[in-house]
């Protein structure tokens, strides 16, 4: 390992040039105009892949973005190795917000700057590193490794979701591997064993068929943002639980060894007060913030508009309003029953002087990892060795639900090795990653990839 290390600290330079090629592609999924700079980012890291020595590297075309497939055969009968990353990233407004251009990246201080570093360039990137670092030194690697990057994670994997049925064999493997979390804290390693997931929906309620003068008709006909805003309230009572009718059937409580694993992490509220600058925190009663971050499912608005902004003062009725609500669920919720009774919360709330439409936008199954798999217990133990400290067990807040599709279909465990910290600003400006833990995740892979074998 000694030498495996050294090697990796004398050629962060280089890692670095490449990791900042990787990061100027634009490939925002979202955006129908990057449609190209994604197919160039997919091909840069075939290219990349072949470039470190990998076998069998393809960029698989999907319909969609491509994905970035490999397959490179290790010793016969060693275990099998899936690494999932996703190379797209959020879009970048507010461009304002950046202290420097989110696809120039900038090296400062220990930390790199630019979209795309944490979420899930350069978490990715620490695999492939270790991977190279490993055929470099040795010419072969301990265990099968099969590589799958996918293009669409940032917009819920339409097209992986869709090749996955055909495609299960091209995946078949003893372990997912995931860096694309965080950890709870710098110089805390911590494996999470699940993620929530998601259901989300965006509403759209009108009244009159036009924008109507308010003293005209204030008063006797109804006004969709009013209406809307009650709507939404409806769906949350004073204690933050959801109301929406049978929304918590299916959640699984916390264990007693969860809550044990709880009770020795800091609860959250000073971490999350510091990172958020929020004047308070709240939450469902009877859990701690950490358990509402992780075991806990949510309700919140994401957008919510309508009627007049712009300066002084309007009298209309607005003739129509909208909001976007998603949810984050937890075990073992599942986004299809919850949409059907999201659907009837808004039906039996709507009242008949207002039409509502409903569309349905992503949705994703939540995940959980049974705490006694021996994958996670080897994966701590990597962590442990590089971070010199005991690694803890959580529970993620966000979701990749291709993941949990996975899960399901391969009957796969997952380790979610995240080297992300929470403070760095994935998917807003100035998104960042500290290099100490992208170097301490090269050498976590390279310390976790040999344990599988021995
Ligand atoms: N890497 C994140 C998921 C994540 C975030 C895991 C924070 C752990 C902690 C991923 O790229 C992401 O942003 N997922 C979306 C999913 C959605 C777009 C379907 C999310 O969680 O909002
Ligand atoms: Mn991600
Ligand atoms: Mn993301």
């Amino acid at each position: 390992m000694e030498t495996l290390f050294k090697h990796v600290d004398e050629n962060l330079e280089t890692y670095l040039v490449e990791l900042q090629e990787l990061l100027r592609f634009e490939s925002i999924s979202s955006d129908a105009d990057k449609e190209d700079a994604c197919r160039q980012t997919a091909q840069w890291l075939a290219d990349h892949l072949k470039s470190i020595g990998l076998n069998n590297v393809q960029v698989l075309p999907t319909t969609g973005k491509p994905l970035v497939y490999a397959h490179h055969e290790g010793p016969a009968g060693a275990p099998t190795v899936l690494i999932y990353g996703h190379y797209d990233v959020q879009p970048v407004d507010p461009l304002e917000l950046w202290d420097s251009p989110p696809f120039e990246p900038v090296i400062k201080d220990g930390i790199i700057w630019a979209r795309g570093t944490t979420d899930d360039k350069g978490q990715l990137f620490t695999h492939v590193k270790a991977l190279e670092t490993l055929l470099k030194l040795r010419g072969e690697l301990p265990v099968n490794i099969k590589i799958l990057f996918e293009g669409e994670e940032e917009v819920g994997s339409p097209a992986l979701t869709e090749w996955l049925p055909d495609n299960k064999d091209l995946l078949d493997c003893d372990v997912i591997l995931v860096s694309d979390s965080s950890m709870i804290a710098k110089g805390q390693p911590s494996i999470s064993y699940g993620l929530r997931g998601l259901a989300y929906f965006q509403l759209e309620m009108e009244a009159a068929d036009g924008d109507l003068h308010s003293g005209s008709y204030g008063g006797a006909v109804a006004n969709p943002l009013n209406e809307l805003a009650k709507l939404l309230t409806s769906m949350k009572d004073d204690d933050h639980h959801i109301t929406i009718e049978g929304f918590y059937d299916d959640v699984i409580d916390v264990t007693e060894e969860e809550q044990a694993n709880y009770a020795k992490l800091p609860n959250g509220d000073e971490r999350v007060l510091e990172e958020t600058s929020a004047p308070a925190l709240v939450g469902e009663a009877g859990f701690t913030t950490a358990e509402r971050l992780g075991a806990r499912p949510t309700l919140d608005a994401n957008g919510i508009w309508g009627g007049f902004q712009g300066e002084g003062a309007k009298t209309v009725l607005p003739a129509k309003a909208g909001l976007k609500v998603s949810m984050r669920l937890v075990p073992n919720q599942d986004p299809h029953k919850i949409g059907e009774l999201f659907r009837r919360h808004v039906e039996k709330h709507t009242p008949p002087s207002v039409k509502v439409k409903i569309i349905e936008m992503h949705g994703g199954f939540p995940f959980l990892c049974p705490l006694t798999e021996p994958a996670l217990r080897k994966a701590a133990e990597a962590m442990e060795e590089v971070y010199g400290a005991e690694c803890v067990f959580t529970r993620e807040g966000g979701s990749i639900p291709i993941i949990a599709d996975m899960a399901r279909m391969m009957t796969k465990p997952v380790v979610l090795m995240g080297f992300g910290l929470n403070s760095e600003q994935a998917h807003a400006p100035n998104e960042h990653f500290d290099l100490d833990n992208f170097v301490k995740g090269i050498k976590t892979s390279l310390v976790y990839l040999n344990k599988l074998v021995g």
